[in-house]
């Protein structure tokens, strides 16, 4: 029988020999959060879980928004290495042509999704590479990656080409970000349907509160079918809080978004741009930075 931690949604399996009990008092392996498995009568003990379950464990978020500029590289990048500091362990991947992910981490002419689709490279884990940074990993993106719109974006199915060759790696990992082109279309539909989180980041400005609303109208229709389980969130990203008409938009944002908000904010910071210069996550650039702050309490929010 296979259960879920209430509290970390981490997946178990219990061993037969202990099925025929009428209700497990239980305590997660992973977060120690105790509950009670549900059989016909209680039983007292406490009994600790072993086996934690792998497949489809980690969770993976799509970073995206179809309006440009709005800091889905510079999330994907700044919350994966935030998660990846703390102990997790985290494959980028980098699902937009332009390739600004893979520049940010120093890489060039690297394999890409094209050669795994393309046959250069034998599966997915053969195009990973890793970066300098503990437990951060990379699935590079390159020019050639255009080929593949090309390719595939009339052939039936291609929305799950990235979920299904993610799913054979993914139990290496505890998250996946995604990171995705400023348009919705073949790139952003796999990061889509392969995602149970998408992070919508939204500059306090009117056209990109309206990428925000034109996302969520996708999703909605995923949810109906592709993809139900997917949830959705507004990251509000470099935010100046002085700024009166920002404050207008945030309060739209607010007012429209509510619990599908997430609390933390992440401001404008010139150490940001330094960090790009550097090709430095920015918790690696400027530890103490607001930015770096801020990514860090974005991860815990999302693990808590
Ligand atoms: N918190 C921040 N403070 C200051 N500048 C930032 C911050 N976050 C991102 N930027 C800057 O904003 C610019 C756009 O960021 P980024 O490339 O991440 O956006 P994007 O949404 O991925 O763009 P595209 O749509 O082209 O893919 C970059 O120059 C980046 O350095
Ligand atoms: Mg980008």
């Amino acid at each position: 029988m296979i259960i879920t931690c209430e509290k970390c949604r981490t997946r178990y399996r219990i061993a037969d020999s202990v099925l025929d009990k009428p209700e497990l008092k239980v305590r997660c392996h992973k977060c120690g959060h105790r509950f009670i498995v549900q059989r016909a009568a209680p039983i007292d003990d406490a009994f600790l879980l072993q086996e934690e379950l792998h497949p489809d464990y980690s969770r993976v978020i799509a970073v995206s928004n179809q309006k440009g500029g709005v800091a889905k590289t510079t999330t994907t990048l700044n919350l994966g290495a935030a998660f990846a500091r703390m102990g997790k362990r985290v494959l980028l991947v980098d699902f937009d042509v332009q390739a600004n992910l893979t520049i940010l981490l120093g890489f060039r002419k690297a394999k890409s999704f094209y050669d795994v689709l393309a046959g250069g490279v034998k599966d997915i884990g053969g195009a990973v590479v890793k970066t300098k940074y503990a437990n951060l990993s990379l699935l590079p993106s390159s020019s050639k990656m255009a080929l593949l719109k090309k390719k595939y974006l009339s052939q039936h199915n291609f929305e799950y080409l990235l979920r299904d060759r993610l799913r054979t790696i993914q139990d290496k990992y505890d998250h996946v970000l995604i990171d995705t082109p400023p348009s919705i279309e073949f790139f952003t539909l796999n990061a889509l349907v392969a995602a149970n989180l998408v992070v919508v980041p939204s500059t306090c400005e009117y056209l990109s509160m309206h990428g925000v609303s034109q996302i969520h109208d996708v999703i909605d229709v995923l949810k109906k079918g592709i993809n139900r389980e997917v949830e959705c969130k507004v990251l509000i990203t470099m935010h100046h809080p002085q700024n009166t008409s920002e404050k207008v938009i945030f309060d739209k944002l607010r007012q429209t978004y509510r619990d599908n908000l997430f609390k933390t904010v992440i401001e404008a910071d010139d150490r940001m741009q330094e960090s790009h210069i550097v090709n430095e996550p920015i918790s690696y650039y400027a530890e103490t930075s607001r930015a770096a702050k801020q990514y860090m309490q974005l991860a815990e929010e999302i693990a808590g």
